[in-house]
């Protein structure tokens, strides 16, 4: 089984975690708090987080997925990981969850 590294930054702390090659970052909600996840539908935002490395390995925007981040005038790193699959190594930061 392939493996990539998903490394989370969130207050203050890195995590690295492993996870199936092609899988959603939606899996690691049963390794990690760090990242939390609601609607899973591009809908609520809870899931934002920003890409500090390799973005190039998380599948491109879903069409709802652009659809929210331009409606929030979301930053070019800014992804929702309810809508990423994962094919290579990352860094990702999640903040407080202020958005609502
Ligand atoms: S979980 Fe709601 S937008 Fe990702």
């Amino acid at each position: 089984m392939e493996t990539v590294t998903v490394t989370l930054i969130h207050a203050g702390q890195q995590q690295d975690i492993k996870l199936r090659k092609g899988l959603g970052l939606q899996a690691l909600a049963k390794q990690t708090s760090a990242l939390e996840f609601d609607c899973r539908e591009a809908d609520c935002g809870i899931c934002i987080c920003r890409v500090r490395a390799g973005g190039e390995h998380l599948s491109p925007p879903t069409a709802p997925e652009a659809d929210f981040l331009r409606a929030m005038r979301a930053d070019p790193e800014e992804r929702l990981a309810c809508q990423c699959r994962v094919f290579g190594d990352v860094k990702l930061e999640v903040d407080d969850h202020a958005v609502t």
